[in-house]
């Protein structure tokens, strides 16, 4: 089984040492960074925006992987490219013209994600998989990190990895919300290429050794 990528969301960071979490970060085996912005309308929560990704962004030099937890994401794409985001994932749900939308963030010559919410069914993006260069899996309903993991993504990563070799396309599968130490090696069984983690990282007494335990899973 191939390793999975690692992606510590900082929604789970001290914000007072953010400086100090992003030495660790660099430090740690994880190779994404998992910024999470809520708007407060798509999502009952507020998180933070593009001032502090900017802040973010000089403390270190990993790929950032920005998850728009906003309504009307397509007036935010520039800034976001901006701030510093390396891949821009939107949610379908917030999502009119989502094949418009996918050609604005590659255009902005970033990375096009498509989250999809535990209700969403993975068949919305038979038309789009081409386009999409990571689809981020909902594990949790979004909004607030320390949730608990939602059993039904183990089979809905199942068929998406049977849309993505069915239509030959090179999309990452990322998971988001829940996941530990205890139900990633199944999720990366399942075809989970990207593992996002909040609290199992930041809660750990040792976050860089969690990250490496996540990566070395399989
Ligand atoms: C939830 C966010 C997640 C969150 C994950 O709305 O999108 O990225 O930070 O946190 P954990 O890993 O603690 O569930
Ligand atoms: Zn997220």
């Amino acid at each position: 089984m191939k390793s999975p990528i690692v992606a510590p969301s900082v929604l789970s960071a001290n914000f007072a040492h953010l400086a100090a979490d992003f030495a660790m970060l660099n430090e740690s085996a994880a190779e994404y960074i998992h910024v999470d912005v809520m708007d407060g309308v798509f999502v009952p929560n507020i998180s933070f925006g593009l001032p502090v990704i900017q802040a973010m962004r000089k403390l270190s030099a990993k790929t950032f992987d920005v998850h728009l937890m906003i309504v009307e994401p397509d007036k935010y794409i520039d800034a976001f490219r901006n701030a510093g985001a390396d891949i821009l994932t939107v949610h379908l749900e917030a999502s009119t013209h989502l094949h418009r939308t996918l050609q604005k963030i590659h255009a902005s010559e970033m990375k096009a994600g498509v989250a999809i919410n535990p209700h969403t069914s993975v068949q919305l993006l038979e038309d789009t998989i081409n386009d999409i260069d990571l689809v981020c899996v909902m594990s949790v309903n979004p909004g607030f990190g320390g949730q608990k993991f939602i059993e039904n993504t183990y089979d809905k990563v199942a068929r998406l990895k049977d849309l993505i070799l069915r239509k030959n396309a090179a999309t990452l599968i990322e998971i988001d919300g829940g996941v530990t130490l205890d139900n990633a090696a199944r999720l990366v069984q399942s075809g989970a290429d990207v593992l996002v983690a909040g609290n199992t990282v930041f809660n750990s007494p040792d976050p860089a050794a969690t990250i490496l335990q996540l990566k070395n899973i399989a």
